[in-house]
């Protein structure tokens, strides 16, 4: 039985094979890349269709077609398209070897975690496919494992796959990978060894995540990894050229600080820099972008280009924010993460982003109203800020705390007074789904009390109706209070804070109904 159909990928959105971010980046190497929001995409191994459904879903005058080995996924995947009433979206079971130029050109082809995990001819004709299939200003991602750095992983991947010798079907496999797992940790917990600090970190990782990535990723039966100057040359021979990765940060040597910038200062190819980074940084994983090789493309990027793009971010920033200093600041990830924001301008571009999100919005309008708010705290405005606060938000954008798109969008995220989840939100829920899908092609993961307040946000309950449920569901032992608190006087005020709080997170990853207006 298929490994996939015994055990289901747990399938979600990921940002950076939007369309959207491919198209910014095809465009920054002066590719004319197709409108994001009007395409014909096609993923290769889409599960489910995680990824797809919710492009679907958003951008409704594009046109998507999965296809996928597993008949068990497949079918899962077109169960919430059939909830959904989505038409423009296609799932097929089938085999990546019987694909060809039936199925019509494309302006985006994904193949995300699939090339390192099939046989070589399935790999040889992914790639000769692509060339085949993709429009002339079309682009491919694709991703794979990455030696030398991979090989570090694999020393996990020995260990399971040992641990698992005698058993065959996906259950017990995934038994005794967790009780190695158990056995090492407590084996190395007083350990200082390097190898055993780095098991203890992937560990940690692996727990994480979800039980199908430890299944399909250590103990799968195909896992290849290759030199990144390897698949150059396979992709070379198949007709394509590599244009970037999907994370622009790592192809510059100064993301690794000046010591990596001087010690390959002398290297002239740009192929050669980036397999050097992946010496130097131990890299385990790439995601490739590729065009035909009849392509027009720029060698270097375009910070014009950069400038005509609409921009949205997910930074939080900090309680008071100086629009005055240039001393560095920090703004916030959704997890947490710091990231330090060192222009006045930048920091008001994305307290603007903060309070259009999901939106993305052009940056003209986003340097208006940062303007505006720079003017009313009595800033000036130097004549070369622009240019610096240009330079942070194509870094911002490198280190996806920014995303960007060739053009705007308006998700229209109203809280109203009666608020109400989306379509697509509630057919997820109702499969069953750990996450929703976001506006911005990521991912929330859902505890119990933000699950079951979804559940009550169907436009006919108000805040004091949402906190009667809540907390006659906790009363009655259903849920945990929020935050610690007790089933006591305090209960109430704390449930509303989280509602609150809740609904305005939903509403910035553009969960709500968008046809709901009245304010809340
Ligand atoms: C690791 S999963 C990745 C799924 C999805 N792209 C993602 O990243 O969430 C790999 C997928 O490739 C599919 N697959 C493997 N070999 C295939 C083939 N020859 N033809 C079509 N799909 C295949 C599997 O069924 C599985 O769903």
């Amino acid at each position: 039985m298929d490994p996939y159909d015994q055990f289901f990928y747990e399938s979600i959105p990921f940002p950076e094979t939007h369309p959207r971010h491919l198209a910014s980046l095809g465009r920054l190497f002066g590719l004319e890349t197709a409108d994001p929001e009007r395409c014909r995409l096609l993923e290769l191994g889409c599960a489910s269709g995680g990824d797809l459904i919710a492009s679907a879903w958003f951008s409704p005058d594009s046109e998507l077609l999965g296809i996928d080995l597993s008949h068990g996924q497949i079918a899962r995947g077109r169960e919430l398209i059939r909830r959904l009433d989505l038409k423009n979206i296609e799932l097929r079971q089938g085999d990546i070897l019987d694909l060809d130029q039936r199925l019509g050109r494309f302006d985006y082809i994904v193949a995300h975690g699939v090339y390192s995990w099939v046989p070589a001819p399935v790999r040889e004709h992914i790639l000769v496919l692509s060339r085949q299939l993709l429009r002339p200003g079309g682009l491919l991602y694709l991703s794979f494992n990455t030696l030398p750095g991979w090989r570090m992983r694999g020393m996990l991947r020995d260990i399971l796959l040992y641990a698992c010798r005698d058993a065959d079907d996906a259950s017990t496999r995934l038994e005794r990978a967790h009780a190695a797992l158990t056995r090492l940790e407590r084996s190395l917990q007083q350990l200082d060894a390097l190898s055993a600090r780095y098991l203890r970190e992937e560990i940690a990782q692996i727990r994480k995540a979800p039980p199908s990535y430890l299944l399909h990723e250590y103990l799968a039966g195909e896992n290849n990894a290759f030199l990144f100057s390897e698949f150059l040359g396979d992709a070379g021979r198949a007709g394509l050229r590599y244009l970037c990765d999907a994370e622009l940060a790592g192809l510059f040597p100064s993301t690794f600080g000046e010591a990596v910038e001087d010690a390959l200062a002398d290297i002239g190819d740009d192929m050669e820099v980036e397999q050097w980074l992946d010496f130097v940084g131990a890299r385990n994983f790439r995601r490739a972008l590729l065009c035909r090789d009849d392509a027009r493309v720029e060698d270097a990027l375009s910070l014009d280009i950069f400038a005509g793009f609409a921009f949205s971010s997910a930074l939080v920033p900090p309680p008071k924010v100086d629009l005055r200093r240039s001393k560095p600041i920090s703004f916030r990830e959704p997890d947490g993460t710091p990231v330090a924001v060192r222009h006045p301008l930048t920091r008001a571009l994305l307290l603007e982003m903060h309070a259009r999100q999901p939106d993305l919005v052009p940056l003209e309008t986003l340097l208006s109203g940062a303007s505006e708010r720079l003017r009313r705290v009595g800033a000036g405005q130097p004549a070369g800020d622009r240019e610096g606060c240009l330079m942070e938000l194509f870094s911002l954008f490198c280190h996806r705390s920014v995303s960007a798109s060739p053009r705007g969008r308006s998700f229209g995220q109203t809280i109203c007074h009666r608020p109400a989840i989306s379509s697509l939100a509630r057919g997820e829920l109702a499969a069953g789904q750990r996450h929703l899908s976001t506006a911005q092609h990521g991912s929330l993961d859902l505890d119990p009390f933000s699950r079951l307040l979804l559940l009550h946000l169907d436009g006919g309950n108000d805040l004091e109706a949402l906190c009667d449920r809540l907390c006659a569901e906790i009363r009655g032992g259903v849920l945990a209070p929020p935050g610690g608190v007790g089933t006591g006087g305090r209960l109430r005020g704390r449930v509303a804070e989280e509602c609150r709080g809740l609904i305005g997170l939903f509403a910035r990853c553009g969960i709500l109904d968008s046809g709901a207006s009245a304010k809340y």
